[in-house]
């Protein structure tokens, strides 16, 4: 099974690198970060919000499709609900909920066994989920880059964005349960600044010398 682990804050641009390094190395792209907008979602149109159980038991239950067809939760489609400013307000909240992420990594385990492994990104990916990834970036830039980035993306206004996106970088890094963190033996790649092009000639790099033997430079 092999698996690139790619964790870091918002607008770092792991969706982009990840679904591009994916389809360079044949192999499926898991945006871990959906499943946990998604069971959001699924929470809000039940009102168990609030419910710190509820939202537990409704992650044990809920039939979750994220794939790079859309986003399937209990059989409606919620692509573009999940990207929402409501869920993004919310979606922290539910990512802090220990019971939540227990069965979200054993779904995200479970999915990579059932794929052969793949290009998986989010927060927790090399640090708690697959901390043996053959491969394990931490990916960021600048707050005002990430900023303008999801400007780009979604609209709205860059200054605004830059104080949202620090409040939940803020939240996530300092949650009880599996928070942001650069695990051991990751690569940090800072994107500010950087094409994608470049972003990934960097990653291919490393997975070169990642698989070069130990004593190369010796010969
Ligand atoms: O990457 P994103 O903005 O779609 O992530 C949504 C939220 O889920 C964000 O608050 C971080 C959280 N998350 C997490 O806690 N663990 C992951 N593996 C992926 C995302």
């Amino acid at each position: 099974m092999r698996v690139i682990a790619i964790d870091g804050p918002a607008g770092a641009g792991k969706s982009t690198i990840a679904r591009a390094l994916a389809a360079r190395l044949g192999l499926r792209y898991l945006d871990t970060g959906a499943m946990y907008r998604a069971l959001t979602f699924a929470a809000m149109r039940r009102d168990v919000l609030d419910d710190a159980s509820a939202v537990a038991e409704l992650a044990a239950r809920v039939v979750l499709h994220v794939g790079d067809d859309g986003v399937v939760v209990d059989g409606i489609d919620a692509t573009a609900a999940i990207r929402s400013p409501e869920v993004t307000r919310e979606v922290s909240r539910v990512a802090a909920n220990g019971a939540v992420r227990a069965e979200m990594v054993t779904r995200q385990r479970a999915w990579a066994a059932e794929h052969g492994g793949g290009v998986i990104e989010g927060r927790d990916i090399a640090s708690v989920v697959f901390p043996d990834a053959e491969l394990k970036l931490y990916l960021t830039a600048s707050p005002r880059v990430r900023a303008e980035r999801r400007v780009a993306e979604a609209g709205g206004d860059v200054d605004e964005m830059e104080r949202a996106i620090a409040a939940r970088d803020e939240y996530d890094s300092s949650r009880a349960h599996s928070p942001l963190v650069q695990a051991d033996g990751s690569h940090v790649v800072d994107t500010t600044g950087l094409g994608i092009d470049e972003v990934l000639a960097t990653i291919e790099a490393m997975l070169v010398a990642e698989h070069a033997p130990a004593d190369e430079g010796l010969r």
